[in-house]
């Protein structure tokens, strides 16, 4: 069997210096934020992995869909002999293009939960013996320390995460990933689609709470991590379709007015009643601004697929 390797390339302390910079920006902030990397320590991994499961949260089995109709088509566009995962997770979808890329040596899971890296990895080194896998707890914002294993090299990016990123940090992300490829290289890109409010805000805002909780767990990472006493109760999950930007935003809404300790930053900040603070926005594509975005970083779209219902798209690009 292979062995698993795994990368740090966050320092341990890079994480805590950011977290305490980007704390005390987005409290500060008019109106206030917090970001959403921080959501995913192990239990926020874990409830993600439960919204992927929620009857309401279609983004996952649809792009489920699409790999397992089209991982063929992929694998015959790309003939990758690496493949870079940003944002991996569980790497579950991703087995049906691990199964069909015919040549592939490495696979590169690339996550900041340490948490969700170790346990995809494990499990896939018992499932595919021969596959070299070289986890990297990483940030794919900044530039990856990539092993040094053969071409072409597809990245995967599924999951509608590009979402998540505001249009600036998007294009900033989408050049550094072309920067890091070669000519022959290849982005499979995962974007959710534009579509009824009904059906999106259900998707961020379900029935059993899932969504809540997993919104609310930035505060207990702010908490564990910096001392603050945010009170979870004290705030509400809103998810609300923003139809100009075309996104989903997730806020947490206080529920009175309070004063929130966060001492690692010798900071009290005070909440109005109402008052709602932004910490995650989900944008929707359509193929011509996507592939617009794509085609100003470098990367030319060749291929488009969706699920049966129009939900979700791939794309595959490669580098011009
Ligand atoms: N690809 C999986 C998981 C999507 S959830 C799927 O499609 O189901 C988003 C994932 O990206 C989480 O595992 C989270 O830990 C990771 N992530 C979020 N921001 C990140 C960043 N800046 N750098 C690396 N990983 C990040
Ligand atoms: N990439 C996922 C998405 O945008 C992340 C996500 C799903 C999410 N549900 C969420 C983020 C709720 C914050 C809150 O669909």
């Amino acid at each position: 069997m292979s062995p698993l390797h795994v990368t740090r390339t966050l320092p341990e302390d890079a994480t805590g210096a950011a977290l305490r910079a980007d704390v005390r920006h987005g409290l500060t902030a008019i109106p206030k934020t917090l970001p959403p990397k921080w959501f995913y320590d192990a239990l926020g991994s874990e409830l993600f992995e439960r919204i992927t499961g929620l009857p309401e949260y279609y983004p996952t089995r649809a792009e489920r869909e699409i790999l397992v109709a089209r991982s063929g088509e992929i694998a015959a566009a790309s003939g990758a002999r690496t493949l870079i995962e940003l944002g991996s997770g569980s790497s579950e979808k991703t087995r049906h293009l691990i199964d069909a890329l015919a040549s592939l040596e490495a696979y590169v899971p690339v996550d900041v939960s340490e948490s969700a890296l170790a346990q995809a990895g494990r499990a896939l080194v018992a499932e595919r013996p021969g596959l070299d896998v070289h986890a990297l707890i990483a940030d794919f914002t900044a530039p990856l320390e990539l092993p040094a294993t053969p071409g072409p090299r597809l990245v995967a990016f599924l999951g509608g995460t590009i979402g998540n990123l505001l249009p600036a940090e998007r294009a900033e992300f989408l050049a550094l990933v072309r920067s890091q490829l070669v000519p022959g290289d290849g982005l499979l890109l995962g974007t959710d689609l534009v579509k009824d409010e009904r059906v999106l805000v259900r998707a961020y805002d379900d029935a059993a709470g899932v969504t809540a909780a997993f919104n609310k767990n930035v505060l207990a990472v702010v908490n564990r991590e910096l001392g603050a006493d945010f009170d979870p109760d004290a705030f509400e999950h809103v998810a609300v379709w923003d139809q100009d930007q075309e996104w989903i935003e997730m806020r947490l809404r206080s529920r009175a007015a309070q004063t929130v300790k966060v001492p690692a930053l010798d900071l009290a900040v005070d909440f109005a009643a109402g008052e709602e603070m932004r910490t995650e926005v989900s944008a929707k594509f359509r193929r011509d601004g996507i592939g617009a975005e794509l085609a100003a970083a470098g990367l030319e779209l060749t291929h488009w697929w969706t699920d049966a219902d129009d939900r979700f798209a791939l794309s595959l690009s490669v580098v011009r």
